[in-house]
C-alpha cells in the first residue's frame, strides 16, 4: 500500500493530497500554491473537499499578501466586508489583531450568524503568529447533530433562534479587559443586527443536517431566556465535545479555509502580550434552510450596511 492509499490521506479530490489531521474534522491540503490563478478543476476539487472535511489547512503561503488573498477569495464567491467592524483601507478584509480591542475571538461562534445570510466559507491568513499559544479550535457542527439520540434531534429540528451581534460578550470570555468591551460596545455592534435561523439546517450542499448555534444566540423563539439558555448549553455541549473537534497550531504563512455552514471556531486566547495578527476574507452565503424548508429571516438590520458603503467607495475610487 503506497502512502497516499493510507487511510490517514484522502486522494479522492483530483490532484489535491490531503491529510486527516483529526478523527472527525479538518484536513491539511499538501503541496498547492493558493492563487487566483488555480484552475476552475482544483476549485471544485477545494470546495468539494470542504463541504467533506470542514476546514483546511495550508502550511507555506508567504506569497500570499492582501490584495492575491481576496482575489483568491473571490474564486468562491462574492467576498463581502464585516458587516460592522471596518476593514483595512481599500479591503473588505477582516482583521483580527491582538493587540486592538476586537482582535481575540476567544468564544465558541459561526461567523457572522447575526444576519439571515451568513457568510459560506471563511478564508483566514496567519501574517504575525505568536511563538507559542493562539491555537484555533474548529467543531464540526453536522457530526455533532448526527450524533444526537433521535429525541434531541426532534427537539432541535423544530427550534429557531435569534441570533444577534448584542450579545453577551463577557458570558463565556475568562478574562475581558475594558478594551475588548468597549470595542464590542462602540464598534462591533455600532448597528444592530439580528436574524432568525432554524438550530438545525440543511447543508445546501451534502444534505448534511446541522446544528446552527454559537455565541450570537440571543435566544430560541417561543422559549423563555431561561429555558433557552438550558438548551443551549445542552446542544452547545454537543457542538463542542473535543472529539468532535480539530485543533491547529499556527505557523506563519498558513492559510485555514472553513465550511462556516458546518463549524464553529474558538481562538484560543493564551498567548498573553505577543503580537497576532489575522487577516480573514469572508465569502457571502445564502439563508439557512431548516428541514421542513423555511428559509432564516431578517429581524433587524441598519438601512445601509458596511458592505454597501465598502461597494460605494470602491465604485467611487475605480
Ligand atoms: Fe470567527
Amino acid at each position: 500500500m503506497s502512502d497516499n492509499d493510507s487511510p490517514a490521506f484522502d486522494t479522492t479530490f483530483g490532484d489535491l493530497r490531503i491529510s486527516r489531521v483529526a478523527g472527525h474534522i479538518g484536513g491539511e491540503v499538501q503541496n498547492l500554491r493558493l492563487s487566483a490563478d488555480l484552475s476552475a478543476e482544483t476549485i471544485e476539487h477545494l470546495n468539494a473537499a470542504l463541504v467533506r472535511h470542514k476546514v483546511l489547512f495550508f502550511r507555506d503561503q508567504a506569497h500570499l499578501d492582501d490584495r492575491e488573498h481576496q482575489a483568491f477569495g473571490a474564486r468562491f464567491g462574492r467576498t463581502v466586508a464585516h458587516p460592522t467592524v471596518p476593514a483595512p483601507e481599500g479591503t473588505k478584509l477582516f482583521e483580527l489583531d491582538a493587540s486592538k480591542g476586537g482582535g481575540r475571538a476567544d468564544s465558541w461562534h459561526t461567523d457572522v450568524t447575526f444576519v439571515d445570510a451568513f457568510p459560506k466559507i471563511s478564508i483566514l491568513r496567519g501574517v504575525t503568529i505568536p511563538a507559542y499559544g493562539g491555537d484555533t479550535v474548529w467543531a464540526n457542527t453536522a457530526h455533532a447533530y448526527e450524533r444526537l439520540p433521535s429525541q434531541l434531534k426532534q427537539l432541535a429540528d423544530q427550534l429557531w433562534a435569534i441570533h444577534s451581534n448584542d450579545y453577551d460578550y463577557g458570558a463565556d470570555r475568562v478574562l475581558v479587559e475594558e478594551q475588548r468591551l468597549r470595542h464590542h460596545r462602540d464598534v462591533f455592534v455600532s448597528a444592530v443586527f439580528e436574524a432568525e435561523h432554524p438550530v438545525v439546517h440543511v447543508h445546501p450542499v451534502s444534505g448534511e443536517r446541522a446544528l446552527l448555534l454559537g455565541h450570537f444566540v440571543k435566544k430560541f423563539v417561543g422559549l423563555s431566556s431561561t429555558e433557552s439558555a438550558r438548551i443551549f448549553e445542552l446542544l452547545q455541549n454537543r457542538v463542542i465535545r473535543l472529539e468532535n473537534t480539530v485543533r491547529w497550531n499556527w505557523r506563519q504563512d498558513d492559510v485555514a479555509i472553513w465550511d462556516n455552514r458546518s463549524t464553529q471556531h474558538f481562538a484560543i486566547n493564551d498567548y498573553g502580550d505577543q503580537p497576532r495578527l489575522v487577516r480573514r476574507v469572508t465569502v457571502h452565503g445564502e439563508p439557512a434552510v431548516s428541514v421542513d424548508g423555511q428559509r432564516s429571516k431578517t429581524r433587524s438590520r441598519p438601512e445601509a450596511t458596511n458592505d454597501a458603503r465598502i461597494d460605494e467607495v470602491i465604485a467611487r475610487t475605480a
